[in-house]
């Protein structure tokens, strides 16, 4: 494991979008696994500033993303498909079409479940940018007594509710499901690029990658890649 400790969220998100950009800049044609919450959007503001002044291309790139909440479309503010197109894919020149999130509605989760397995396992994912919840879930990956290995439908536990709902307009709005790919697609990465920032998030850091792997923390898991990255900024 390779882990970097940075003084603030500016130096964080350079490094998280030099290492991507990098990643592109060496393949092209890559497939970039994605995530959403807060702890990416610096990042994704550099990727598109570099992508702006010409110094990545990411015309060929395909994008595979974490999760989304069931019973949410794509139109809906606080859907995962809406925060990637708003927060990076609007602004970069990458084709839509080659850009992948679970669909939420799907009338038969289960089928989409296992498209979505199909799809990560013919494409490939290159490189895996992750966040980390306060309870260590990575997607939507909750604490469990086992690793959950294919996509699978998940129901959040009452601390990520709780987290998320600061994106919605009271907490009874936030959905209780969601899908995400599981660990099989996360540890099949060939670099996984885990980024965290905040006081809050140290702790949790600390076990996940200093302490036991347990599925009832489930980034311990990614102790065991044998291309991982972490950055962490305390600010
Ligand atoms: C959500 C996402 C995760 C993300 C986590 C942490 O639950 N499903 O992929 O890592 O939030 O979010 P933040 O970066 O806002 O702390």
């Amino acid at each position: 494991m390779n882990f970097i400790k940075v003084n603030t969220y500016e130096e964080l998100s350079a490094k998280a979008a030099a290492i991507i950009c990098g990643q592109v800049a060496m393949k092209p044609e890559c497939v970039l696994g994605l995530a959403t919450g807060s702890s990416p959007l610096g990042t994704y503001a550099k990727m598109a500033e570099k992508n702006e002044a010409g110094e990545v291309d990411f015309s060929k790139v395909k994008t595979i993303n974490l999760d989304e909440y069931v019973g949410l479309d794509g139109n809906h503010e606080q859907s995962y498909r809406y925060f990637m197109n708003n927060n990076l894919f609007k602004n970069i020149n990458i084709d839509i079409e080659n850009t992948y999130v679970p669909n939420g509605c799907a009338t038969d989760v289960e089928a989409e479940c296992l498209a979505y397995d199909k799809l990560i396992k013919d494409l490939g994912i290159d490189l895996q940018l992750l966040g980390i919840g306060y309870d260590g879930h990575i997607g939507f990956n909750e604490p469990d007594k086992y690793f959950e290995k294919a996509t699978h439908k998940v129901a959040l536990d009452s601390s990520t509710i709780e987290a998320n709902s600061r994106f919605f307009a009271s907490r009874d709005d936030v959905p209780t499901t969601a899908i995400t790919m599981g660990m099989g697609g996360i540890m099949s990465a060939k670099k996984v690029l885990l980024i965290a920032n905040g006081k809050g998030k140290r702790d949790i850091v600390e076990k996940a990658f200093f302490g036991p792997i347990t599925p009832e923390l489930p980034a311990s898991i990614l102790q065991l890649h044998n291309d991982l990255t972490v950055i962490y900024s305390e600010n």
